[in-house]
């Protein structure tokens, strides 16, 4: 399963090349790598990102792959180079195009500590735990019922089951590879996650508004039912604020391991 990547869209777009070493060069490698030592089977993380601005909302995975910005561009490039590599060689392959990745492990024994991280659910509780003085509301003007960005937000342990159900069947059926959205085909602008925080916490977050982010989409959410029919996937945490709850009982927690680090 490859997850390392580069994954901050703004920054692709000041430094296009380290997305294209990271993501694209150094996932032939691993290719490369994955061929010579037999390895049958590969899952990779993919991103809605691969879609751009799509056409059509909720996006299915046969939808133009015309990604606006160089992290979406160095992961469809990805998804090429194991098309073409399962085509030559004995290995199959999932795609797996994640939609916003948010949530933490029900019991907090793991959740996201990646330093600086940008996602936004992570920012708005460390915002509401008094770790950040505000939340940035980047574009209050796009084509969406509130002005602000619109995404599919997946809770990370449906997103980890996903994953062990598309390894079983890559096994079972090795002739087969997949191209799958993960998401939950439900769409939440930035200012309802920020009230979903507000709502978890009881507080309420200070929002600043500000300038729209280099490629950045309007609205991106999946169609869910290609994933729905071909594996045994049945989310159980498709619920906003159940997967801030998560978030921020984990937060609570990476506070105490930091206090006695
Ligand atoms: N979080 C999301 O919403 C989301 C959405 C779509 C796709 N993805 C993909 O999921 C994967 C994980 O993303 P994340 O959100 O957990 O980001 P993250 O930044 O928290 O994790 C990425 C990890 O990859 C590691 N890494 C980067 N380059 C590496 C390299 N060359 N060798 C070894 N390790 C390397 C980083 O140190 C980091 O620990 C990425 O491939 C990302 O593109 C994430």
């Amino acid at each position: 399963m490859h997850f390392a990547g580069s994954v901050v869209v703004p920054e692709s777009v000041e430094n296009p090349l380290k997305y294209y070493h990271n993501n694209t060069a150094k996932s032939r490698s691993l290719i490369e790598a994955v061929v010579k030592a037999g390895v049958p089977h590969m899952i990779f993380s993919s991103t809605a990102a691969t879609y751009g601005e799509p056409e059509v909302s909720p996006v299915t995975e046969d939808c133009p792959q015309l990604p606006i910005n160089p992290y979406g561009m160095s992961k469809l490039m990805t998804e090429y180079m194991l098309k073409d590599t399962a085509a030559a060689h004995p290995l199959n392959y999932c795609v797996l195009r994640y939609f916003n990745v948010a949530g933490a492990d029900p019991l907090a024994r793991s959740g996201q500590s990646t330093a600086g991280a940008t996602h936004l659910i992570k920012v708005a509780v460390e915002a509401a735990l008094g770790k950040r003085a505000q939340v940035g509301v980047f574009g209050s003007d796009f084509p969406t019922p509130d002005g602000t960005g619109v995404r599919d937000y997946i809770h990370v342990a449906d997103l980890a089951a996903a994953h062990v159900l598309a390894l079983e069947t890559l096994i079972a059926q090795p002739d087969r590879s997949l191209t799958m959205n993960c998401g939950y085909g439900r769409g939440f602008s930035v200012l309802e996650v920020l009230n979903a925080v507000d709502r978890v916490t009881g507080g309420q977050i200070k929002r600043s508004i500000e300038p729209r982010r280099a490629g950045d989409p309007a609205a991106l959410v999946s169609d869910n039912s290609l994933i729905k029919a071909t594996l045994p996937w049945q989310p159980q945490f498709a619920d906003i604020d159940t997967i801030v709850t998560h978030v921020l009982a984990w937060e609570q927690k990476l506070s105490e391991i930091r206090a006695v680090i």
